[in-house]
């Protein structure tokens, strides 16, 4: 056996029997050149289910929702899974099994519901649950079913999740499906309210706007004229509330009434890192050197 085999063992070994809550250094194949971003301080989980590590999450204890996460695009076969809703077993107990679990019938556990958002919280709360690392962006039916956890997803407006944010999920799989011809890495993530913060049943923390990023460095420099500005970065900002303000993304006054005050505006990394740094109030970088 190879030295180097013999580390990897070692590594998995030490990340099968202790965390996946805390370290992203057992899951940074999801980030371009193994560079988690910078700049947003979180509870780290790398997402595993099956005793595979399929994305990446920053999560936030106290909001009880992610800030982002971070994944490697694949092309989609097949519908969307009819999969069950999940949690992460080692926020609640620290030596748990890290395999992320299905929500069982019946009362959840105190330690569980106090460490993260449970089912519970999204039932009637006028918020849909809205995946940040979307099941729409992978292949295998683990990898998509393994996007069904609360720890990766935050209270979206349903006429967002299925309007113009859902559009944007399509049109970045149809861009990257077509003109990445390596890997592309994608982090969504949110913007917090500035003030006035909005939660559902006072336990998990409504964002105000969601964002994505994509990082194609191997792309088909034929892509067409229009979609020159997709590579290798591309960046965007979603509303998740009708009454914010038109600084950051205005509203589209013609736009259908039921998808009215959800657009979608579609940016360069650095506007988008701009944003983060004004909302944050800190710099925050998506990308390891901007994907050059
Ligand atoms: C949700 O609302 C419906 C209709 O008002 C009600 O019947 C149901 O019990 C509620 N469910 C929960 C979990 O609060
Ligand atoms: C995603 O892209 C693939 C490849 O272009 C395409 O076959 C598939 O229909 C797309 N899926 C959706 C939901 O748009
Ligand atoms: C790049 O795009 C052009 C135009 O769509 C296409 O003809 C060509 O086959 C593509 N090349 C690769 C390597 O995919
Ligand atoms: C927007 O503001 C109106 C009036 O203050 C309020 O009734 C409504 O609930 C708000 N919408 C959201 C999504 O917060």
């Amino acid at each position: 056996m190879s030295g180097l085999s013999n580390v990897l063992l070692f590594v998995a070994f030490i990340s099968f029997s202790v965390a996946d809550v805390g370290d992203f250094t057992p899951c940074l194949q999801f980030f371009y050149r193994s560079w988690p971003p910078k700049g947003l301080a979180g509870t780290s989980i790398c997402q595993r289910y099956n005793n595979n590590y399929r994305f990446a999450t920053l999560y936030s204890r106290p909001r009880r929702s992610p800030w982002f996460s971070a994944y490697v695009y694949t092309v989609p076969s097949g519908k969307r899974p009819k999969a069950s809703w999940k949690y992460e077993p080692q926020l609640a107990y620290p030596a748990a099994d890290g395999n992320m679990r299905p929500f069982l019938p019946g009362p959840v556990d105190m330690n569980v519901v106090e460490s993260q958002a449970v089912e519970l919280d999204y039932i009637n709360s006028t918020y849909s649950r809205g995946h940040l690392n979307p099941s729409l962006h992978h292949q295998t039916p683990l990898c998509r079913s393994s996007t069904f956890t609360l720890t990766n997803v935050v209270p979206q407006k349903k006429w967002s999740n299925d309007g113009p944010w859902e559009d944007l999920e399509q049109t970045v799989n149809n861009t990257l499906a077509s003109y990445c011809l390596g890997e592309a890495y994608i982090v969504t993530g949110i913007i917090p309210y500035q003030k006035d913060e909005h939660w559902i049943k006072n336990r998990v923390a409504v964002p105000e706007y969601l964002w994505s990023a994509y990082c194609c460095p191997n792309y088909n420099h034929s892509v067409p004229e229009g979609l020159k500005d997709a590579f290798p970065t591309f960046a965007a900002i979603g509303r998740n509330d009708p009454n914010s303000t038109e600084e950051i993304v205005p509203i589209q006054k013609t736009a259908k009434k039921q998808y009215w005050g959800y657009d979608v505006r579609r940016m360069s990394l650095n506007s988008l890192e701009m944003y983060l740094k004004d909302r944050f109030n800190t710099v925050v970088t998506v990308f390891h050197e901007q994907c050059n």
